[in-house]
This record gives structure tokens, C-alpha cells and sequence, in this order.
């Protein structure tokens, strides 16, 4: 990673280039295993919270799905990109997209969304920024909220801390769960958690020793104590 464009202040300069520049790795063309075997764990309707949702395919899913979404990124150009490509659910108001830093947006009372899905938003964000989103993300939710949440881990093996090489950062399930045991606004029970251990040819995973990596899938149950 660059230091000197890295993505601890708000990630702007560092996410925007990045999407100008078309090195967008994380961007999907098939739509998340994970959240397509998951996705019965939310109630047939409903609206889902898409931080740091680039122009990912997991949004034409849900909304083909019957959910409303709510996705929002501090970058332009994944959101014109939406906007262009699922403009007919823009304009019948399923699809709310915002270009906005995640830490600095105030959601309105109709925003609050009834579940959260997390692909490469937390392992996008450096650590200040990860404890940071794990004290805010609540002011996105309803009362009750359920949420699927998808981490990388690849720390075994590795040689250096993944801060220094992220984003992706790697960022254990049970790291995940306490840090969110922080927010005093939420309280939560882990529903399900499944680990897959996978093998990657990464090349600057393997440069720095790692050859496997595992992920989880988080099903949370989220209360909010602040409303
Ligand atoms: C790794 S990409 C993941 C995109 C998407 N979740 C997916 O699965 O394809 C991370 C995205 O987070 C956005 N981002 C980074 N920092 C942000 C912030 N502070 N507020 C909102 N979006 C941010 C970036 O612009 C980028 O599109």
C-alpha cells in the first residue's frame, strides 16, 4: 500500500483513484456465494444498509429479490455507475444511493434499514476506522436489525501485520465481535457463524507468506438500546 495515499483519514483520495483507475480487484461479477446462501436469514422484505458499496452486483440481487436498498460510498464513480444501471429501481425508490463518508453521513428517520450486509466494507477500513465504524454503524439500523456480515481472515502465516498491507485487512471474527461489543448502542446475538478455509494465489498474500485464508459469515440478531 502506498503510505502516503493510505485510507486513515477518510479514504477519499485513496478509494476515489482507485475507482478512476479501474483497481477495483474487490469488484465482483457474480453475485456473493455467501449472501445467496444466506440470504433466507432476512425476512422476505425489508431494507438492507450497503456500507461502502462500490458498484457491487450483490445490490441488482437483493433489489431483484424484492428488499429495498440503501447503498452509499464516498466515491462518485461506483454510484453513477449504479445509478445508470438500476436507475428504473432509483426512480420507484427500492434503491437509495448516496455518495457520502460513512462517518460523517446523518441517516434520515425513512433511511433506517431493517438488515445490514457487510462484503469488503469492514475489511476495506484500516483499524482507527474499523473501531470507528463499529461505535457509528448503528445510527443506519431500525430498533431490530439482522445482519449478514462477510470477513476475511489470512493471518496465519503472515509475516508482517495485514494493517501494512490491507486494504483487504484481515480482520478475525472474534476481533469483529468485540469490537462491536464496544458500541454501547447495540446489543447483539451471533445466530450462526460459519468458517470456509480457501487457499489464494494472491500475489502479495504469497509474497508475504500466506497461502490460505479463511472466511466467516456472521448472522447477527441487533438491538438497538439508543431508540
Ligand atoms: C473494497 S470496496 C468494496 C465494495 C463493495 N462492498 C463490494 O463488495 O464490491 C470498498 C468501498 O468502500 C468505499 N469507501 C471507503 N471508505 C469509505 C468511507 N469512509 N465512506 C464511504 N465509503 C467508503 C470505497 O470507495 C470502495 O468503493
Amino acid at each position: 500500500m502506498d503510505e502516503n495515499n493510505a485510507p486513515e483519514n477518510n479514504g477519499y483520495n485513496f478509494w476515489h483513484n482507485r475507482c478512476l483507475n479501474g483497481q477495483i480487484g474487490w469488484h465482483n461479477l457474480e453475485v456473493n456465494p455467501h449472501l445467496k446462501s444466506s440470504i433466507n436469514f432476512f425476512d422476505q422484505s425489508g431494507s438492507i444498509f450497503i456500507p461502502l458499496c462500490g458498484a457491487s452486483v450483490d445490490i441488482e440481487f437483493l433489489l431483484k429479490s424484492n428488499f429495498k436498498v440503501f447503498g452509499l460510498d464516498i466515491s462518485e464513480k461506483p454510484i453513477q455507475m449504479l445509478e445508470a444501471q438500476l436507475s428504473s429501481y432509483v426512480k420507484n425508490t427500492s434503491l437509495n444511493l448516496q455518495t457520502a463518508d460513512i462517518f460523517k453521513y446523518h441517516p434520515s428517520e425513512t433511511e433506517l434499514c431493517d438488515y445490514w450486509y457487510d462484503r469488503a466494507a469492514t475489511i476495506a477500513l484500516p483499524q482507527n476506522l474499523r473501531e470507528e465504524y463499529y461505535l457509528s454503524v448503528h445510527k443506519f439500523f431500525k430498533k431490530q436489525c439482522k445482519a449478514i456480515i462477510v470477513l476475511l481472515d489470512y493471518s496465519k502465516g503472515l509475516k508482517i501485520n495485514s494493517e501494512k498491507i490491507g486494504p483487504p485487512f484481515s480482520v478475525q471474527s472474534e476481533k469483529f465481535l468485540e469490537g462491536l461489543s464496544k458500541n454501547p448502542s447495540i446489543q447483539y446475538k451471533v445466530s450462526e457463524s460459519v468458517t470456509i478455509h480457501s487457499e489464494t494465489d494472491h500475489k502479495k498474500l504469497n509474497e508475504n507468506g500466506v497461502f490460505k485464508y479463511k472466511e466467516t459469515i456472521l448472522k447477527l440478531i441487533i438491538n438497538r438500546r439508543d431508540i
